[in-house]
């Protein structure tokens, strides 16, 4: 899988993270709590975290394993969230996070949309898919608004380490091609 290192869609631009991302990053959504409830990881304490995070994500377009874009509002290029894109075989999964501020603007079925919509014009990607914790009713709002259908519950899918140590149940959802 090869994406393009930008995308853009009406209000948006998905590109490529750059090491001077992570400042907006940190202070717009990163360390935010409310945000952080449902993602696989902490909030961040330090820019220092979102520094190692973002070198994180420029390795990762180099060995093409996954593929992070910041989405940047085209009206004022200001940060407002990442998304995420990974291959395997056949399939391709995706992750999202938006800043607090910005929910609600249809923003992320926006970027959504635009990557798969990418994904599934590739010969060799036939379905993408996502999951979410079960309670996590904005994002399962995102996921049918861009007509993924939900496939099933997993059972004890995933460790949301901000609510629980244990693993929770999560939707998961997919389109196909
Ligand atoms: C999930 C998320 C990306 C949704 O993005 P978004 O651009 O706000 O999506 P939408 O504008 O389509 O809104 C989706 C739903 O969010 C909820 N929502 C909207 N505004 C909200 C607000 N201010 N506060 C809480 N929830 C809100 C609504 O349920 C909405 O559905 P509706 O349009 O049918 O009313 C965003 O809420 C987010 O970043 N959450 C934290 C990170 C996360 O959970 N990521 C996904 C992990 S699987």
């Amino acid at each position: 899988m090869k994406p393009p290192q930008t995308i853009e869609t009406q209000r948006l631009l998905l590109r490529k993270p750059v090491i001077d991302d992570a400042r907006l990053i940190f202070e717009q959504y990163a360390q935010d709590t409310d945000v952080t409830k449902y993602t696989s990881w902490q909030p961040h304490k330090s820019i220092g975290e979102t520094v190692n995070f973002v070198n994180r994500c420029i390795w990762v377009w180099t060995n093409s394993s996954e593929f992070p874009y910041v989405l940047i509002r085209k009206g004022d290029t200001q940060l407002v969230g990442m998304i995420e894109i990974r291959q395997n075989k056949h399939k391709a999964d995706l992750g999202y996070v938006l800043a607090k501020s910005e929910w609600g603007k249809g923003y992320m079925p926006e970027a959504v949309q635009a990557l798969i919509d990418w994904a599934l014009r590739q010969d060799d990607i036939y379905r993408v898919w996502a999951f979410c914790d079960v309670e996590n009713e904005a994002s399962v709002r995102v996921m049918e608004k861009v007509g993924m259908h939900r496939e099933g519950v997993l059972r004890r899918w995933f460790i949301h380490p901000n609510i629980a140590k244990e693993p929770r149940d999560c939707y998961c959802y997919a389109v196909s091609k």
